[in-house]
């Protein structure tokens, strides 16, 4: 490809991400195999998914899961090409707990953690709950770009778009860095680091919020 291509596509894929497109659950697939390649790399998730030849296929699973239950149907899973952010919405009804739907996702955390990571991931997990604001917020669950578009400012245009439809609502939002290369980026977009909130021996897990703008 000549580099004047190059600079065409990167057009392309910068509008997409400025205009992003409500994802439905027929995404659900491509989006899930978009996050597991760009979160393979990530710190907490190194800690706590199992390692070896089939990480990044459980690690799929475990976001489609996640898309077509907990994000998708709450309609703020936005995505352009190659790029995907998934936020949770303040009136999205709390996940449905209780014993039988733990027993039923068991099979999926033991094949996405193994056993001895099991206790990672639930400590991770508590963490996150036992710290999640109760002020009314937008929670930015994932966001992710395909691991060779990285770095070209797509992200970034993915969040100021999101941000700029929150901000028109008057709604903070929240979220958790799990990889320290990302802090610059959630502070130029205006999020404020609040603690550490990874369990005991985890790498960094850091609660970042941030106020709406008044536009
Ligand atoms: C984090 C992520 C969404 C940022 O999107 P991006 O399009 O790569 O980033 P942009 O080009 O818009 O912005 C660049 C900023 O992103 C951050 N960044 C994180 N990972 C990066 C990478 N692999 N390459 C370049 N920048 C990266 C840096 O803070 C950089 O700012 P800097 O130039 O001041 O160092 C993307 O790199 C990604 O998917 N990473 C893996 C998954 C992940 O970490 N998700 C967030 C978990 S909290």
């Amino acid at each position: 490809m000549n580099p004047s291509d190059m600079t065409g596509d990167r057009h392309l894929l910068l509008a997409g991400a400025q205009n992003p497109r409500r994802a439905n659950d027929t995404d659900a697939l491509s989006l899930a195999r978009l996050l597991s390649a760009a979160f393979l790399a990530d710190p907490v998730f190194d800690w706590i998914a199992r390692p070896g030849r089939r990480r990044a296929e459980v690690m799929e699973e475990f976001f489609f899961w996640l898309l077509k239950t907990r994000a998708i149907p709450f309609g703020e899973v936005w995505a352009s090409e190659g790029v995907v952010a998934v936020w949770i919405p303040p009136d999205a009804p709390a996940s449905p707990g209780g014993v039988l739907e733990q027993l039923r996702l068991l099979p999926l955390f033991l094949r996405l953690c193994g056993l001895p990571r099991f206790l990672r991931g639930s400590a991770m997990g508590e963490a996150m709950e036992k710290n999640h604001p109760k002020d009314e917020h937008f929670y930015l669950g994932f966001i992710a770009v395909a691991p060779r578009l990285q770095g070209m400012g797509l992200g970034a245009a993915m969040l100021e778009a999101n941000l700029k439809r929150i901000d028109a609502r008057g709604i903070p939002a929240y979220l958790e860095n799990s990889n320290p290369k990302n802090t610059r980026l959630y502070e130029r977009l205006g999020f404020v680091a609040r603690r550490n909130i990874a369990p005991h021996g985890a790498p960094p897990m850091i609660a970042m919020w941030r106020n709406a703008r008044v536009l």
